[in-house]
């Protein structure tokens, strides 16, 4: 038994930022974002729009390209660090927008691995025989963490003004941050497949919390009473804080790494591999782990330039962006490996 992609999909909000559009409100630059991230733009959420709404999106997509219908899906994954409500999850919620029946919904969290959690997952689930149709999203809004007050109408083009100095300093404050994400969301059909080639063929994950202050949010938390504070607020608690360049050092060796496990314990040579996708944080990052594992450019595709870090969407994304450009074909050996807060990280091997 393999578990096999059926159907993909995305769900993307309407307002499309350029770099440009940023730096009307912060000191930033279009030629520093693109250097450092190799970001151009990202697509922010509309007031209100949440992550299981672009995720819904996603899904309806991808359950109409694998041909299921919504009542024979067995079970769903939702993965988000960004879920609508602190609780419940965002399963009960888009079980709801996508009008699913009484089945089972899972909330993973795992930030930028998510994806490849859910995969490994979803994988566990399938071959136990538990469940035969599972649906896997990744989605995530990460605009309600932006600091900037009255910056919105600016950055998606409404209004084409300066902010205040005020703003504009503590914009500039969390720019190392704010200029590398955007939302949007993925989403896919595994189904159990019997003696063929196709489907998942290893998948390897870790986790190490040794190192977990390099990449989190410290606000808002139920250590801290209340769990959310005027405090809080006031100090901005709710914005990840992140040590960009520590976490670039992890990514740098530990995807790589990660990958020839993933290889090792398949038995294929990372040379094999055909297209591997790696998590769209950096594009620094995606062509240093491409390097490091002896893959040329072209076997290492990114769309980072036009999404910016979408976290556990960036896979599924690039997964479904792939297949629809004919770069995933029959036969084909599919890397795909992350790292993220956590620190979780790992990777997979998938016969397309
Ligand atoms: N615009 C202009 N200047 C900026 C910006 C900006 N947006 N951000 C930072 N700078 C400045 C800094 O203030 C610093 O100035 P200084 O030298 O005067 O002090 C200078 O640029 C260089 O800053 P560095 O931090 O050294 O820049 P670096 O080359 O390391 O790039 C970056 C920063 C892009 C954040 C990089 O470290 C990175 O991508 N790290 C990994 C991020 C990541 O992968 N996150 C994980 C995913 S998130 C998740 O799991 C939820």
């Amino acid at each position: 038994m393999r578990t096999v992609i059926t159907g993909t999909g995305i769900g993307l909000p309407n307002n499309v930022v350029p770099n440009e559009k940023l730096a009307l409100i912060m000191d930033t630059t279009d030629e520093w974002i693109q250097s450092r991230s190799g970001i151009r733009q990202r697509y922010f959420a509309d007031p209100g729009q949440g992550s299981a709404e672009l995720g819904a999106m996603a899904a309806q997509q991808a359950i109409a390209s694998a041909g299921v219908r919504k009542e024979d899906l067995d079970a769903v994954i939702v993965a988000t660090m960004t879920p609508d409500y602190f609780f419940p999850g965002n399963g009960p919620v888009l079980q709801q927008k996508l009008g699913l029946p009484e089945i089972p919904t899972f909330d993973i969290r795992q930030q930028c691995s998510a994806f490849l959690y859910g995969l490994d997952l979803a994988d566990s689930l399938i071959r136990s025989g538990k469940y035969k149709k599972l649906l896997l999203v990744g989605a995530d809004v990460h605009t309600p963490f932006m600091p900037w007050e009255n910056g919105w109408d600016v950055t998606i083009g409404r209004e084409d003004r300066e902010v205040t100095a005020e703003e504009r300093e503590i914009n500039t404050r969390f720019r190392d941050r704010t200029v590398l994400f955007g939302d949007g969301a993925g989403a896919v059909i595994l189904e159990g497949r019997e003696n063929g080639p196709r489907g998942l063929v290893a998948s390897k994950l870790f986790t190490d919390g040794s190192g977990l202050e390099a990449l989190y949010v410290k606000g808002t938390g139920f250590r801290q009473r209340p769990y959310v504070s005027h405090e809080q607020i006031d100090r901005r608690d709710y914005i990840p804080i992140m040590e960009g360049r520590e976490v670039f050092k992890q990514a740098v060796s530990k995807m790589p790494a990660a990958v020839r496990q993933v290889c090792g314990e398949a038995g294929v040579k990372v040379e094999e591999i055909d297209l591997l996708l790696v998590h769209q944080a950096n594009l620094r990052i995606i062509e240093a782990v491409g390097k490091a594992l002896g893959l040329p450019p072209e076997r290492v595709p990114h769309n980072i330039e036009r999404y910016g870090n979408t976290t556990a969407a960036t896979l599924p994304i690039l997964y479904h962006e792939c297949l629809e450009a004919g770069r995933i074909q029959p036969g084909m050996l599919v890397g795909l490996t992350a790292l993220g807060s956590g620190l979780h990280w790992g990777a997979a091997l998938y016969r397309a």
